[in-house]
């Protein structure tokens, strides 16, 4: 199976995935990681793990319908059976997400369906909960609202700041978002409305 992976920044969860997909001999390749950002630090790591790389740069890409357009054009390129969102920080136009849906996944950090959208660390603090984590989700047309297919708390311990605790979540999204890829490449999952539901695997 051909997977792509988006990512804007560092690239952590595109490494997780990467390593676990090598390590754990997934029948599946990283067939592209593609950037929004050409500086983008994940750029050099995944260069690093020998990963092909590429950039659809969107600084100044005001009309995002033609942006979509361009970079779907580029991951069809490689014919991916999943795109993954690993820190991609480019809202997605409905088209985009139609023509990959079924297929498309993103990493949240907060336990949907608490904290949609940004900054979810320092909501998570100021709101007081004694529990966050992260969500593995398929995307919808409906931001960080589409079936959830795992997720994973983390305590919210007395003296977090935003950087600690994001570091505790980041943790999470590291050992959750492999397994759930992982759970889409053997096709053990069923997505019915908004619920989940997770075949056996195979022999
Ligand atoms: C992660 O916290 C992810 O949940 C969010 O953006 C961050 C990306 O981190 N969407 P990285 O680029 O994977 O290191």
């Amino acid at each position: 199976k051909n997977i792509v992976v988006l990512i804007s920044g560092r690239g952590s969860n595109m490494i997780s995935i990467a390593q676990a997909c090598l390590s754990q001999c997934w029948p599946a390749r990283i067939a592209a990681v593609i950037s929004n950002r050409p500086q983008a630090a994940g750029l050099a790591a995944a260069r690093a793990l020998g990963l092909p790389v590429e950039v659809e740069d969107s600084a100044g890409r005001t009309d995002r319908e033609a942006y979509d357009a361009d970079l779907a054009r580029r991951i069809d390129a490689h014919s991916p059976d999943l795109v993954l969102l690993a820190g991609y920080m480019r809202i997605l136009t409905p088209a985009f997400v139609d023509r990959f849906a079924g297929r498309l996944l993103n990493i949240h950090p907060s336990l949907l369906p608490s904290f949609p959208g940004l900054d979810t660390h320092r909501r998570a603090l100021e709101a007081g909960v004694k529990v966050h984590g992260a969500t593995v989700h398929l995307v919808t047309a409906e931001l960080d609202s589409g079936p959830i297919l795992a997720q994973a708390a983390v305590p919210v311990m007395p003296g977090d700041d935003e950087d600690a605790l994001s570091a505790r979540v980041l943790e999470a999204e590291h050992a959750i978002y492999p397994m759930a890829v992982r759970w889409m490449i053997d096709e053990r999952v069923e997505v019915r409305g908004r619920t989940v539901r997770l075949r056996d695997p195979g022999p």
